[in-house]
């Protein structure tokens, strides 16, 4: 496809969108991990236009914010009052045609709430623009509910004569199935001229940009349509589009990452966002959400119900029924079920997370356990070690968070309290029960719990009367009869003849 990288690209992103019903302008709420703005912007930059300009409005803090998040390199027009999708254009025009510098050639105007358009598609909307010779082209698309949409008028012969807009359609324009996408390609001399002219007489009081279509061809200006496949126009006014297009584009993704080799159990209930990257032979089970900068190695099985958060797991690691946030799993690693890996939490390879265990900002040296029951907070575990379980690293004194250490080849008790600061050296045991506020030598065994001591009969005489009582009583009583017949039998003995 040969295509003339376009003057400009416009992207109209001022208005409110009432519809959404949100304090967030419409243009920020994301899907596949990707503000609306976000997918626009990235469309048009596939066009490599000379300069790509994002017109705001609503918002605008927060929508420029993200913008320079987004592409550093977008200009911004300022679209103080909404009075419509023209005036909004006329407002970026105002910045990209200069005295000194009239623009000139393509320029593409499109909306931020059109998320699904492919780059592919907007590069066929500018190649038979150019070639065709209109002034005018506009994307369109037959879909089976039009309600709401801008529709497409056509004489007898097909020709496309201008748009008319849903609350100004008779009821027989009504029925019409052909929707403007609201994206374009323009000629810019034209569409100069051309915008001065649009009017608000309508139902909105706008200034309506499609009525461009009208305008060029009435002056004797060719115009046309592209129709494209109707997924890629959908525009996202409600709450309801957007989770319309939020799973269409999931499907896109996942169609692209099972056909790149990973095995996905259960589209339907499988998230993965745009940046997340898959190796082959991954294993996706039912219930999985891999958001933001998740990468997850060759081999490995994810799932099922869990969540990644900009997580990297190692060839043929596992994760089940786990929630990992900013967490880094080695090769051959095992989390969950029911873990809980905060950001900074670093799993060396073969090693385990296990049954209802948390860590934050911790190591784990090659093949340490942390099989069950317990919380690591700032803590370096070495190679080889095993912690018993439920055992809790003591990081926070009130005010401040201390770090621990334990060596390579370490066995803890169960039920240890790691008391931090505190370093066990390599090759250290605990003991059950212990807490640890001391650093263990090498090799050491810690004991650090009070001493057993039994109080004998204790309930039989506190207690009496009670099943406790009845119970010690019977085998007490057992105990003392065997005695007994014993102390008979060596009696016989002894008296044998
Ligand atoms: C628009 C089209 C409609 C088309 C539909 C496709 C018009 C009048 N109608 O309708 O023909 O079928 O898109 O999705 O253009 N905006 C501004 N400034 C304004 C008004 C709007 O920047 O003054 C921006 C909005 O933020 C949005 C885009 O323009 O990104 C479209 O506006 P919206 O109100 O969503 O128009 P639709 O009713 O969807
Ligand atoms: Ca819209």
């Amino acid at each position: 496809m040969s295509v003339t990288p376009p003057a400009a690209v416009v992207i109209l992103a001022a208005g409110e969108g009432t519809r959404m019903r949100s304090a967030t302008p419409k243009v920020l709420h994301e899907i596949g991990g990707r503000s609306l703005l976000g997918h626009a912007v990235e469309t048009a930059r596939s066009l490599q236009p000379e300069r790509l300009v994002v017109v705001v409005g609503h918002g605008r803090e927060v929508v420029v914010s993200n913008l320079e998040l987004v592409d550093a390199g977008a200009e911004v027009a300022v679209q103080e009052e909404q009075l419509g999708t023209a005036h909004a254009v006329q407002v970026a025009l105002a910045i990209l045609d200069a005295p000194d510098r009239p623009l000139s050639g393509t320029v593409v105007v499109t909306s931020a709430d059109v998320p699904l358009l492919s780059g592919d598609t907007l590069a066929t909307l500018v190649e038979t623009h150019q070639r065709s010779g209109n002034t005018v082209t506009v994307l369109s698309a037959a879909v089976p509910d039009p309600t709401g949409y801008g529709r497409l008028i056509r004489d007898g012969s097909g020709e496309l004569l201008g748009n008319v807009e849903d609350r100004d359609a008779t009821p027989q324009q009504l029925q019409i199935s052909e929707i403007n996408s609201g994206i374009y390609a323009f000629d810019a001399e034209m569409l100069l001229a051309a915008l001065g002219r649009v009017g608000v007489d309508n139902a909105q009081g706008e200034r309506y940009l499609p009525d461009v279509i009208a305008i060029a061809r009435t002056s004797g200006h060719r115009v046309g349509a592209v129709q494209v496949a109707n997924h890629e126009v959908l525009g996202v006014n409600d709450r309801v589009q957007l989770a319309h297009a939020r799973r269409l584009m999931n499907a896109r993704l996942l169609t692209d990452w099972m056909r790149a080799g990973v095995t996905i159990v259960d589209p339907a209930t499988t998230w993965v966002e745009v940046d997340v990257t898959l190796e082959p032979d991954v294993m996706l089970l039912p219930g999985v959400s891999l958001e933001g900068a998740t990468s997850i190695g060759a081999g490995a099985r994810i799932g099922p119900d869990s969540s990644l958060r900009d997580t990297v797991i190692g060839e043929n690691a596992t994760v089940v029924r786990s929630h990992l946030v900013g967490a880094h799993v080695g090769a051959g690693a095992d989390v969950g079920p029911y873990a809980y890996l905060r950001p900074g939490a670093v799993l060396g390879p073969s090693s385990k997370v296990g049954t209802f265990v948390e860590v934050k900002a911790s190591t784990l040296g090659r093949g340490a356990k942390v099989p069950h029951l317990s919380y690591v907070g700032d803590a370096d575990i070495g190679d080889g070690t095993n912690i018993g379980a439920a055992s809790v690293f003591v990081n926070y004194d009130g005010v401040a968070k201390h770090r621990s250490v334990v060596g390579d080849h370490c066995r803890t008790g169960a039920d240890n309290m790691f008391v931090a600061p505190v370093t066990i050296g390599d090759g250290a045991y605990t003991a059950a029960g212990s807490v640890i506020t001391q650093d263990v030598p090498p090799g050491a065994m810690a004991v650090a719990r009070g001493k057993q001591r039994n109080v004998d009969g204790w309930v039989l005489r506190r207690r009496a009367g009670t099943p406790s009582a009845e119970a010690a009583e019977q085998v007490l009583e057992r105990a003392r009869q065997i005695a007994g017949d014993q102390v008979a039998g060596e009696h016989a003995e002894g008296t044998a003849p």
